[in-house]
C-alpha cells in the first residue's frame, strides 16, 4: 500500500542514481508535449468520436505513431471508448479536473521506446504505448497540462499486439506502468499480452534481462556522488577552506534532501488520494454523476446506507423533486 512512500525513501537514499534517472522523465515529458501539439494539429474540422492520426515530422520520430480522438467527458464516462488501438476504455472513467470535452491522445513509441523510457535490467517485449487526456477546449493550444483520470469501475485493458516471445529460460513477463514522473511500477499480466490500468501513463510488457546484462556492482563510497554547483575549490591545502567546502557540500545535500522530501510527500499525498478512489471503485462505491443544469458533475451518494441507484430515471426524479 505504501509503495510510493517506499519509492520516495529509496530515491532519497540513492540520490545519485535518481539524478541520472531524472534525465529520462524530462526527455519523455518533452516528447509528451511535442506529441500533444502534433495530435491537436490532426484535428482539422474535427468530428467528435472520430480517431485522427497525427502526422509527425519524418526527420526525428520515424517509428512513432500518435492519434487523437475528441469526446465529451460525459460520453466517455457513460459509454467508454472500447476500441482505441490497443486500449479498451470501459465505462466509468472519470476525468479530473472536470472539463466538458476531452482529447484522448494515443502514443505508440515504436523503436523509440528504449530511448524515452530506458529501463535498466529489463527488456521490452512490446513498444511503449501511452494514453493521455487533455482538455479539448482550445484545439490550437500548445503546452497543455495532462488531465488525470481514474477508471472508477473496471480497469482499462491494454491488449498488446505483436508482442515478442519471452526469451528461453527467463522469468515471466510483467506489465510496466510509467506515470508522468517516469517511475516504473510493475504488475502481473491480466491474461496473455493483456495489461490493465486505472490511470493515465505509458505501458509496456517487459521481461527481466538480468541474466543477459547484470547490474553494476554497488561500490562502498561514503559520500553520495553529488556534483556541487560551482563548488569553491580555491583553498586546497588549507584546512579552513576544506571546512568551508564540507559545510557548503553538506548544506547543498541537506537542501536537496529537504526539497526531495517535500516533493515526494506532495506526490505521495496526491497518489494516495487517487489510490483511495481506485479502492472505492473496486469496492463498488463508484462515483455517481448527476445532471446539474447542462453540465455534468460528480456527486457522492448522500449516505452510505442509501441503496445504489442504477437508473437514469431516478436521477431525473431527484433533479425535479
Ligand atoms: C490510423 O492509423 C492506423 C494504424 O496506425 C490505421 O489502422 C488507421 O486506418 C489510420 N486511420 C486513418 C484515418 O488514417
Ligand atoms: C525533432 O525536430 C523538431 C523540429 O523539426 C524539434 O523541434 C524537436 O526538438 C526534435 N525532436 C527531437 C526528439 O530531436
Ligand atoms: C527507428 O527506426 C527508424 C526507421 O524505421 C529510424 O530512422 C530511427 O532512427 C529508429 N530509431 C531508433 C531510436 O533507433
Ligand atoms: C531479475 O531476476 C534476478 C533473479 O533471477 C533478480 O536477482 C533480479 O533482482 C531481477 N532484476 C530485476 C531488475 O528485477
Ligand atoms: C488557444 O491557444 C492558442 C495557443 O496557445 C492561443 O494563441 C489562443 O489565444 C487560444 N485561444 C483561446 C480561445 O483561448
Amino acid at each position: 500500500m505504501d509503495f510510493l512512500l517506499f519509492v520516495c525513501l529509496l530515491q532519497l537514499l540513492f540520490l545519485g542514481s535518481s539524478r541520472v534517472a531524472a534525465q529520462s522523465p524530462a526527455r519523455a515529458r518533452a516528447l509528451d508535449a511535442m506529441l500533444q501539439d502534433y495530435a491537436y494539429r490532426a484535428f482539422v474540422r474535427p468530428h467528435t468520436g472520430i480517431v485522427y492520426n497525427a502526422t509527425l515530422p519524418p526527420a526525428n520520430l520515424t517509428g512513432v505513431s500518435v492519434s487523437a480522438v475528441r469526446l465529451r467527458s460525459g460520453s466517455l464516462r457513460r459509454k467508454g471508448f472500447s476500441d482505441y488501438f490497443e486500449f479498451a476504455v470501459p465505462t466509468g472513467v472519470v476525468v479530473q479536473p472536470y472539463v466538458e470535452r476531452v482529447v484522448l491522445v494515443y502514443h505508440n513509441l515504436g523503436n523509440w521506446s528504449d530511448y524515452y523510457y530506458p529501463l535498466a535490467g529489463y527488456t521490452y517485449l512490446s513498444p511503449v504505448l501511452g494514453l493521455l487526456v487533455y482538455d479539448a477546449a482550445n484545439l490550437s493550444a500548445v503546452g497543455l497540462q495532462e488531465l488525470s483520470f481514474v477508471a472508477s469501475g473496471s480497469p482499462i485493458l491494454i491488449n498488446f499486439i505483436n508482442v515478442r516471445s519471452v526469451p528461453v529460460g527467463s522469468a515471466a513477463p510483467r506489465c510496466v506502468w510509467f506515470d508522468l514522473n517516469g517511475v516504473p511500477q510493475f504488475r502481473d499480466l491480466e491474461a496473455s499480452n493483456v495489461c490493465s490500468t486505472y490511470r493515465r501513463g505509458h505501458f509496456s510488457i517487459v521481461v527481466n534481462s538480468s541474466e543477459i546484462a547484470p547490474g553494476p556492482v554497488p561500490s562502498g563510497n561514503i559520500t553520495p556522488p553529488i556534483p556541487t554547483p560551482g563548488g569553491p575549490s580555491k583553498a586546497k591545502g588549507s584546512s579552513k577552506g576544506w571546512k568551508i567546502a564540507v559545510g557548503v557540500v553538506g548544506g547543498v545535500v541537506a537542501l536537496v534532501l529537504l526539497g526531495s522530501l517535500v516533493v515526494c510527500l506532495a506526490r505521495y499525498k496526491r497518489d494516495k488520494k487517487l489510490a483511495v478512489m481506485e479502492r472505492n471503485a473496486e469496492a463498488g462505491e463508484t462515483l455517481r454523476m448527476a445532471q446539474v443544469g447542462r453540465s455534468q458533475a460528480p456527486v457522492a451518494l448522500g449516505t452510505r446506507t442509501q441503496p445504489v441507484i442504477e437508473s437514469e430515471q431516478f436521477l431525473k426524479v431527484v433533479r425535479f423533486s
